[in-house]
């Protein structure tokens, strides 16, 4: 797909904030730094319009995109970081919460998942939760650029082995560094 405009709608930690819109909704999940915000500047051709870090907790609350007129990325906070306090990670739950249970926007998540590592608890858990909503997901295999050819295969196997994913859910292997997967991953999201 052609990206022809990208602009943040709003940073929004609490529903009364989101886009009244009725328009349709891609959302991200997943682990604190595996690379959620630099997928939606790979996909939309922007380098730094999701703000990125090298450290975890970069992106702190929902970020609404409006894309060609057209739909909402919402890139999330990520879980799964050690140093984060008991505090501020009921304050993620809540805020995951009302977002996931509630928004009728919501067709599709795109959950990010590191190629090189098997998917911790806490992605099998996302999963789950996604899935108890009865969300399509996509999964990503991220940082692709990382490992060698000869482990896609293994890697990905290990993925869709560990999360139990469901048939109906797309595995697409992907790197923000390469854009390789970009294609598939459009292709996908313009299904939902
Ligand atoms: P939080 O907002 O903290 O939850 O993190 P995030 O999931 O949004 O991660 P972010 O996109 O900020 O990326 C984290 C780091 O991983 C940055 O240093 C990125 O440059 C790097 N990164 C992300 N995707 C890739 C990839 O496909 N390949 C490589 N080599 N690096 C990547
Ligand atoms: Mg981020």
């Amino acid at each position: 797909m052609k990206v022809n405009e990208a602009d943040i709608v709003i940073s929004a930690a609490s529903k009364t904030q989101y886009p009244k819109e009725y328009i349709p909704e891609i959302a991200l999940a997943g682990r604190s730094n595996v690379g959620k915000s630099s997928f939606i500047n790979k996909m939309i051709q922007r380098k730094n319009l999701a703000r990125t870090s090298s450290n975890p907790g970069k992106t702190q609350t929902l970020n609404f995109y409006i894309i060609n007129e057209k739909f909402h990325f919402v890139d999330v906070p990520g879980y799964g970081y050690a140093k984060v306090s008991k505090k501020e990670r009921a304050k993620w739950g809540r805020m995951m919460e009302e977002y996931f249970s509630e928004r009728e926007q919501l067709k599709a998540t795109a959950l990010v998942i590191d190629v090189r590592h098997k998917p911790t608890e806490d992605d099998c858990m996302m999963y789950n939760y996604l899935k108890y909503f009865e969300l399509p997901v996509m999964v990503i295999a991220t940082k692709l650029d990382k490992i060698k050819k000869g482990q896609r295969n293994k890697q990905l196997e290990l993925i869709a082995s560990t999360l139990e994913l469901d048939d109906k859910d797309q595995l697409i292997p992907f790197s923000s560094e390469t854009g390789e997967g970009k294609e598939l991953a459009w292709k996908k999201m313009l299904e939902y």
